[in-house]
């Protein structure tokens, strides 16, 4: 992640950091909310089973292996923000973003690979890479369920190259709500897309560096911070020594393989193990979505609209870019 600093320097950073992504944003086609050219079913004639194929792939390997799920929404994510989702993610090399120090701790790769194999048997050259990682993001996470929880518009291209940014233009897991709120509408993402979007930390885990430090400069579990659950704190500091160490913690403890509305519960206990997932109280809007988002019908609802919007940011449609014949290259 970036490298915290602190003060006019961050400032300074943050707005070098606004720029650049309404700059790369502006220059794409298809931001969200505008009409980006995708639809549900673009495979319907190219290649029917696509999508059961990219299912049945899916979910045979995610039976075998409960830290998918977070590994893909994850992955997703990370296509998404920086440049479009674009499968630019997924490329190899040098100044990809898949380089940028650190890579993410990305995971889930060889489930693209795997379903990208597969759909390349059935039908060669015509499902792009970026679609793979949105249709399996969508499998994996509604394997718990037996039903698919949303559908998938697709007809992404894969874009040509990848820009390593090391990390510049995903969200800071230190950003206070106001530029957690700004990077996200940047992209044509809401207060209430952020806090559905968020609900994603309900899966998986992060490296200790990046709990929030506020969790380790409480004092004495005094209560001085309202925000903090002292018990918590002290929980999280046996498990993660120090905000440097290579241990990792749930973000949402006990119930980390569970797409559930147990995250807001945890945000709202003050147990946020990001300061992004605590900061989440810190504007009304944002909070109120919290304690409404705890009706699972409500979550998985909003879930549903915030990632179909999300999936549409950046895209390249229609002659653009290409259809990768391996994730990894370019053709
Ligand atoms: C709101 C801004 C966000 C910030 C600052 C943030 C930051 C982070 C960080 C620091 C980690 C731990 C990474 C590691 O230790 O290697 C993480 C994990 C994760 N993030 Fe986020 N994230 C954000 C939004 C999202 C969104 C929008 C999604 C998906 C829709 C998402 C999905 C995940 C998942 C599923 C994990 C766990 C991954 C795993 O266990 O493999 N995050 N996030
Ligand atoms: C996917 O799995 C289902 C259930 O096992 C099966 O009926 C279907 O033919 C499979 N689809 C493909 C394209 O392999
Ligand atoms: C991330 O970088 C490490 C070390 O450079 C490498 O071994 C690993 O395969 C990379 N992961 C991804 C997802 O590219």
């Amino acid at each position: 992640m970036v490298t915290m600093s602190s003060g006019g320097e961050s400032k300074v950073l943050v707005l070098r950091l606004l720029l650049v992504q309404v700059l790369v944003l502006a220059a794409s086609n298809g931001a969200a909310g505008q009409p980006a050219g995708l639809r549900v079913g673009f495979y319907g004639q190219s290649c029917p089973d696509a999508e059961s194929i990219v299912r049945n792939v899916t979910w045979a390997r995610v039976a075998g292996d409960g830290t998918l799920p977070g590994k893909l929404l994850r992955l997703f994510f990370h296509d998404c923000f920086p440049q479009g989702c674009d499968a630019s993610v997924l490329l190899d090399g040098p100044d990809t973003e898949k380089a940028a120090p650190p890579n993410f701790s990305l995971g889930g790769l060889e489930l693209v690979d795997e379903v990208k194999a597969a759909l390349e048997r059935a039908c060669p050259g015509t499902v792009s890479c970026a679609d793979v990682i949105a249709l399996a993001t969508r499998d994996a996470v509604s394997f718990q369920f037996g039903r698919l929880l949303w559908e998938v518009e697709t007809g992404r291209r894969d874009i040509l190259s990848s820009r390593r940014d090391d990390g510049m233009n995903l969200p800071n897991p230190e950003f206070v709500f106001p530029l957690l709120k700004d990077v996200f509408a940047v992209r044509g993402l809401t207060v209430a897309d952020l806090v559905a979007l968020s609900g994603a930390h309900t899966l998986g885990v992060t490296s200790c560096q990046f709990v929030s430090p506020r969790l380790y400069t409480f004092p004495g579990n005094g209560g001085v911070d309202p925000l903090i659950d002292a018990g918590y704190a002290r929980q999280l500091k046996q498990q993660c020594p120090s905000t440097v160490a290579q241990g990792i913690v749930s973000l949402d403890p006990g119930s980390e393989f569970r797409f559930d509305t147990s995250y807001y519960a945890t945000v709202k206990a003050n147990r946020g193990a990001l300061l992004t997932d605590a900061a989440l109280l810190h504007d009304e809007e944002a909070a109120r979505l919290v304690d409404e988002f705890q009706d699972l019908g409500k979550f998985l609802a909003a879930f549903a609209a915030s990632i179909k919007k999300m999936g549409a940011i950046g895209v390249h449609t229609g002659d653009n870019g290409e259809i990768r014949r391996n994730c990894h290259f370019k053709n």
